[in-house]
């Protein structure tokens, strides 16, 4: 495809990975279908000894291309595959990353010969590597690999650390090595559809304006819902836990789209501004306002230790002190094997006064958004029983993305957050202040469940999660609906 206007079409990406980690860098290739594939090279750099052909066969299983696509007479396919080559080396290894240099470098200098560049070249390195050599890696790419020809940039993906100690300890390193405007830490949540219509979504309805805050909304429900369970990263998820994979990151993101005040304007720092604001006013989390779960046979994984009190899932009521927010619970629940996989907004408004239709028995107004799977808003409310009867029921005003948008690619996250990067737009990023307030919220409760002072209950998997979750949503507000 034709690269989008205003996108700076890259000359050269380095995938920094460990190989057979990340299922996200599918999408990498994917959003590089953008750029103009002749102008771009993409060099993997891991540790592993591979030859450029092992690649190629190894992405060519992720491609989404069709595979008899043509263009210009030649195959999408293999003319993509192409553009890939690898170099081998350690992380802590200077003759491996001047290795990447001249890889990047012997490709830049063809392209800068060509007739239609402008003598400026891109370099975008995508770390999919554990968060604890980035300090490593990035210092090998500052000393080696910088470009002189334009911008270099770095996507760094979560955990950003493990409390607030450590991250602030990472933003550190990382920051004596490239300005905030270098470095991107992708929250893929921000990258869904869903999540980047919040804005628009609130802001642009006079639906929505006069009733988003404490008069008119009992509680909302951010919610993430998996139905399988670590399957075989147990050992990574173990030292983390539902919370720092989840909640501290994604769900609270989702968070500060749904609460932050109106931004100055759409300028990604005057959002981000709003983000920090809205952060800065969650209240410390009380014991009473958490329930963390297991479920049954997480521990059989060998790479999880015996005594592990690690959640897999986790529910959190967060309350917000400002003049919007104050008294409305913010339910945050993430599970793993749990009976479906979802991921939803549920905006709760309160009971109608003077009641005549005995609506309020039913169920209350609702407006949820869904994020996945097909993604969708609707809105339940009470209209008259169709028929002869007088009297309410419960019905939705649905919007279906899938039906009203039947012609509409919508893109995946990482294909869209990676193109921002390529334009420069840090709209979707999470930046460093806003990450030190969210480990500020999160880490003294971190603390007590990973000294055992908040025990986790087991749960079956294929359930619901542990039952005193459901108590917990419904003694902070929440009304099951029982017409729906
Ligand atoms: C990742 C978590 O960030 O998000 C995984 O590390 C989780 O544990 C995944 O499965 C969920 O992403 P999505 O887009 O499938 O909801």
């Amino acid at each position: 495809q034709d690269r989008p206007q205003s996108a700076g079409f890259l000359n050269s990406v380095s995938l920094v990975w460990k190989l057979g980690s990340s299922g996200s860098r599918q999408f990498f290739f994917r959003v590089l279908g953008f750029a103009k594939v002749h102008s771009s090279a993409i060099i993997g750099y891991a540790r592993s000894q591979l030859s450029n052909d092992d690649l190629r066969k190894r992405v060519a299983g992720y491609l989404k291309a069709e595979k008899n696509a043509l263009q210009d007479g030649k195959s999408v396919t293999s003319k993509f595959l192409n553009i890939i080559t690898y170099v081998s080396g350690p992380y802590d290894s200077k003759v491996g990353f001047e290795q990447l240099e001249s890889a990047i470098h012997t490709r830049e200098i063809v392209e800068m010969e060509g007739p239609d560049s402008d003598q400026s070249t891109r370099r975008l390195f995508y770390l999919a590597l554990p968060p604890s050599v980035y300090p490593l890696v990035c210092k090998m790419i500052h000393e080696n690999c910088m470009n002189k020809h334009g911008w270099t940039r770095v996507i760094v993906e979560k955990p950003f650390g493990k409390d607030l100690s450590s991250a602030e300890e990472l933003s550190r390193q990382l920051g004596e090595l490239f300005t905030e405007d270098q470095l991107y830490r992708i929250d893929h949540y921000l990258g869904k559809e869903i999540v980047q219509n919040l804005l628009v979504m609130r802001f642009a309805n006079r639906f929505f304006v006069p009733l988003w805050n404490r008069d008119n909304i009992a509680n909302v429900q951010i919610v993430f819902r998996e139905n399988f369970g670590t399957e075989g990263r147990g050992g990574y998820f173990d030292e983390y836990g539902i919370i720092r994979d989840i909640i501290q990151n994604h769900l609270l993101q989702v968070l500060c789209l749904v609460a932050m005040e109106k931004p100055v304007s759409v300028n990604p720092e005057d959002i981000r501004d709003e983000k920090v604001k809205v952060l800065k006013a969650v209240q410390p989390i009380k014991d009473e306002d958490v329930v963390i779960g297991q479920y049954e046979g997480y521990k059989d994984d060998p790479t999880v230790p015996d005594d592990s009190n690690t959640p897999t899932f986790a529910t959190v009521v967060l309350r917000i002190n400002n003049e919007r927010w104050d008294g409305v619970p913010f339910i945050i629940k993430a599970g793993k094997a749990l009976d479906s996989r979802k991921a939803e907004i549920r905006v709760q408004f309160k009971d109608v006064p003077g009641d005549i239709f005995k609506c309020n028995k039913q169920g209350r107004n609702e407006f949820v958004m869904r994020l996945q799977p097909s993604e969708a808003m609707y809105m339940k409310l009470t209209v008259k029983k169709p028929g002869l009867e007088m009297g309410g029921t419960q019905s939705e005003l649905d919007l279906s993305y899938r039906e009203r948008y039947q012609d509409v690619v919508i893109p995946e996250a990482y294909e869209r957050l990676l193109l921002d990067t390529i334009r420069g737009d840090q709209q979707h990023f999470v930046r460093r202040d806003e990450l030190k307030v969210a480990w500020e919220i999160f880490t003294p409760l971190l603390h007590r469940i990973d000294c055992g002072k908040i025990k986790c209950s087991t749960y079956p998997q294929g359930s619901r999660g542990p039952p005193e979750s459901d108590a917990l949503a419904q003694r902070v507000g929440y009304k099951r609906t029982i017409g729906y």
